[in-house]
């Protein structure tokens, strides 16, 4: 039986019409006025928008952090992205040190595999560089995981130094393959934690303090700068900031491909928090951590003129009691990281297009076709066109709420936006065709989210 969404106003990247969308077999097969609906289930979209199934290209689900790991698994966290309108996320399967790729890569299956509601592709985070990591890594691309992820930071488990980042921007170069990077000098990070805990400054209002912007800004410079040497693209995570996002610009001007990614944290909250009393500060203990009001409108001039061309999650949750408080008395021992997988779409809608900042053509590029495109899954994922996957969100813009921990779908006892009042809502969302949620009621009964192959160049 096919499914016939009628009377929507879609919504892509560059369309905004009326018309009816036909459904079957997982696929999009007609969109049109008035289509006949011979026998077909009809779902009425009447003032609503419809628009395609969101793609968050940064989440970490079930990292292992330490002796933890993050709160929310492939099973909670994918139902939680789908409730919140996202089809498809692209997780870091990471190789641990002393682990090959491969290694790697088994470990992310099992955490996916059958477990999974939402699609899912890969990054391949590389923690270690050695002889085999370059044949791995041509490996990994004919698998369909043609995107990794290294990190200038996090010097006891990920980071590598310029010469194996350089290494591994020349060969994702041959291979067709784009690394993204956490950039932040990882080192001076080290040496200012160390100093503030020898002063007895063990609280976290010292994580700021201990990454300032200068931190982000040099290893983003600093990676462009390998990458051009290289010849290869690249693709900066979570920009914090002004002076990393003006390290992008100056690239481009001299011809570098570089990628740019914010996330909702840094649009929507500020380093104030970190004032706060009773622990609630490390609710905000995220790397970059959260900057000043005036970086937040440097970013939303990034996201208004293009120069800023993914929003992402980087949903890596933690649970206030039983996780973070492992750093009550030492800030560097929070492990860091927050939600926002479920609110990433309705915020971005909310405090972009209800506030006026960015267009509805934006919203869609920003949360969705631009990642597809970046990420070898366009015109899969990312738009509603013939052929593509049914991943369709119909979004009622009439509705309006307020996101707490009393009602996400999300497996962690707090969110960084309680409170946040929003305007419109995910009513009803189809994967590949297959109804999951329906009246913003969770519907699906089995885990059938797939692996989503990917390919760049
Ligand atoms: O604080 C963060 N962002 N944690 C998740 C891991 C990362 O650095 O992306
Ligand atoms: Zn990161
Ligand atoms: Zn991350």
């Amino acid at each position: 039986m096919a499914t016939i969404i009628k009377n929507g106003r879609i919504i892509t990247a560059t369309d905004d019409y009326m018309a009816d969308i036909k459904i079957s077999e997982g696929k999009v097969v007609e969109i049109g006025k008035n289509l006949e609906a011979s026998g077909d289930e009809l779902v009425d979209a009447k003032g609503c928008l419809v628009v395609p199934g969101s793609i968050d290209p940064h989440t970490h689900f079930d990292l292992d952090a330490g002796d933890t790991n993050s709160a929310d698994d492939f099973e909670t966290g994918s139902k939680a992205a789908l409730m919140g309108g996202t089809t498809t996320i692209i997780d870091f399967a990471t190789q641990f040190r002393g682990q090959t790729l491969h290694e790697g890569l088994e470990h992310w299956n099992k955490k996916a595999q059958n477990k999974s509601y939402c699609d899912y592709g890969f990054h391949m985070a590389i923690a270690e560089w050695n002889d085999t990591t370059k044949h791995e890594m041509k490996e990994m691309v004919e698998l369909g995981i043609p995107s990794f992820k290294l990190y200038t930071a996090y010097k006891a488990t990920m980071q590598l130094g310029d010469g194996e980042i350089y290494q591994a921007l020349a060969c994702s170069r041959d291979i067709g393959a784009l690394i993204e990077f956490h950039c932040e000098n990882g080192d001076v990070i080290e040496e200012r934690i160390k100093k503030h805990l020898e002063a007895g400054e063990t609280g976290y209002k010292y994580h700021p303090k201990a990454r300032p912007i200068a931190v982000e800004a040099e290893a983003t410079e600093r990676v462009i700068r390998l990458a051009e040497l290289a010849e290869a693209p690249v693709y900066i995570v979570h920009i914090s900031c002004g002076e990393a996002l003006e390290a992008v610009r100056e690239a481009r001007k001299r011809g570098v491909k570089v990628y740019a990614e914010t996330c909702p944290q840094y649009l929507f909250l500020d380093e104030s928090v970190y004032d706060l009393e009773d622990f609630e500060g490390a609710k905000y203990v995220i790397s970059p951590p959260l900057r000043n009001k005036a970086e937040q409108e440097k970013l939303w001039n990034g996201l208004e003129n293009g120069d800023l061309e993914i929003v992402a999650s980087d949903h890596c949750p933690f649970n206030l009691k039983g996780q973070k408080d492992a750093g009550k008395d030492d800030f560097s021992k929070i492990p860091n990281g927050a939600a926002g997988v479920e609110h990433r779409f309705n915020l971005l809608y909310t405090y972009g297009v209800e506030a006026g900042r960015i267009s509805l053509n934006q919203w869609i590029n920003l949360t969705s076709t631009r990642s597809a495109k970046v990420h070898g899954m366009f015109p899969q994922k990312g738009t509603i066109a013939i052929g593509s996957d049914a991943d369709i969100v119909v979004f009622d813009p009439n509705a309006s709420w307020k996101i707490s921990v009393d009602n996400h779908h999300q497996n962690v006892d707090y969110t960084p936006y309680e409170g946040f009042e929003q305007t419109g809502k995910v009513r009803d969302v189809f994967l590949r065709g297959r109804s999951v949620v329906r009246n913003g009621e969770w519907k699906e009964a089995e885990p059938a989210g797939e692996f989503v192959k990917r390919k760049i160049r």
